[in-house]
């Protein structure tokens, strides 16, 4: 007798039984990402479209036998209300089984009932208010919180012997955010805030907060202004007005340095402190694999940031639950698969806590400082396993 019809047949009944999976493979995976792609925060979406790439580079578009597709859309943000209507559409019309990106705390708080309601995850690449992620249980953070990086830096400076300082935000959640988390830290410490500043969060006009703080006389001003062209400006007048030469130091978190615009700012940011998770100049074999894989997925974009770490981060935790599930996209198993996940990201080892669903991590201190002629975020003090302190 021959095995062949007995092998025929298993051969037709494996199929049979492959045959749901087979459908179910042959449908992508969708992902909306949701981020400012114009208007004055632009950089957020490029950045994290830039990660994304880097990742799909490094990982390719397939996981747990299905295709990942990416569906970008711009907000033209600070807009929560376009933030909102779009993400109904992703889920209504374009039925994405994920929502993601979120650079800006404002549109991520405006998406979160639109997540609870649909049971849809959320991965914020960027969005670090504290309170977010308690908004819905659907939601989890890959990036940081203001907390979390505010009250490293008030530690360093009160180490340091810093003990008069002047604070300056932008006057919206993260900035509170911020300016709570350092005041309650170095007041702690013995410190003194001899005065609390909040700007605009649109297009704000530094001339008269700058010439206050000089004013204020400080050892040192601490500063969150969210990432881009804002730091650019504000050093500007910094530099313009003298601050430096009246012997006030600014200590900030690494949004005010960001790698992206730190080459444009200059070297008035010469021996800037500031506290962050990620930097470009951070040492490390992942790191270096990510770089390479961003300059070759993005040619001609400039210098990745934070914001491109965490989209790639964002990405590894997405497949790496799609593993975990077997390619299921139900929102309560997702987010189970993401609770207590480890990643060996390009800023260092990062878990999402399980009962928080926000990101653990190393917080560092560095120093502006020129490395082959180029300016960088020099790395040298550090802050483990650091949850967010706002929960
Ligand atoms: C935010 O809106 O949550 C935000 C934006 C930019 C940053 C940090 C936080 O650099």
């Amino acid at each position: 007798m021959t095995f062949a019809p007995l092998l025929r047949a298993l051969a037709a009944c494996s199929v049979l039984a492959v045959a749901p999976s087979l459908a179910h493979a042959a449908d992508p995976v969708r992902i909306g990402l949701i981020a400012p792609f114009s208007g004055s925060f632009a950089d957020y979406g490029k950045q994290m479209e830039g990660g994304i790439k880097a990742f799909q580079k490094l990982n390719g578009d397939t996981v747990a036998g299905r295709k990942v597709q990416i569906i970008s859309k711009d907000t033209t943000g600070p807009a929560p209300d376009v933030a909102k209507r779009l993400a109904q559409e992703l889920v209504v019309r374009d039925k994405v089984d994920v929502l993601a990106g979120f650079g800006l705390t404002p549109e991520a708080l405006a998406v979160a009932p639109i997540a609870e309601q649909a049971s849809k995850p959320m991965v914020i690449f960027n969005a670090a208010s504290s309170s977010i992620t308690t908004k819905s249980a659907y939601i989890a953070r890959v990036s940081m919180t203001l907390p979390q990086i505010s009250a490293p830096m008030a530690t360093w400076a009160i180490k340091n012997k810093v003990r008069k300082v002047v604070t300056l935000v932008a006057d919206y959640a993260p900035g509170i955010d911020a300016e709570t988390a350092f005041k309650t830290n170095f007041i702690g410490g013995g410190g003194q805030v001899v005065e609390s500043i909040r700007v605009p969060l649109r297009n704000p006009e530094f001339a008269p907060f700058i010439q206050r703080i000089k004013d204020a006389r400080p050892e040192a001003v601490f500063l969150f202004l969210p990432a881009g062209e804002q730091g650019v400006a504000f050093m500007k007048g910094f530099r313009e007005r003298g601050l430096a030469e009246a012997g006030i130091r600014v200590i900030a978190t690494g949004d005010l340095t960001d790698d992206h615009v730190l080459p444009a700012m200059g070297d008035a940011t010469l021996g800037v402190i500031t506290s962050f998770h990620y930097s470009m100049a951070h040492d490390s074999p992942e790191n270096k694999t990510f770089l390479k894989a961003f300059a070759e997925a993005n040619p001609g974009a400039g210098r990745p940031n934070f914001m491109a770490v965490a989209a790639y981060d964002g990405m590894r935790a997405i497949y790496d639950a799609l593993k975990k599930t077997g390619g299921a996209t139900d929102g309560g198993k997702f987010v189970a698969a993401l609770k207590g996940m480890k990643i060996a990201s390009p800023r260092g080892p990062i878990m999402i806590d399980p009962d928080t669903r926000d990101v653990v991590q190393t917080v560092y201190i560095r120093r502006v400082e020129k490395v082959g002629g180029e300016l960088h975020n020099v790395e040298f003090d550090k802050f483990d396993n650091v949850k967010d302190p706002g929960k």
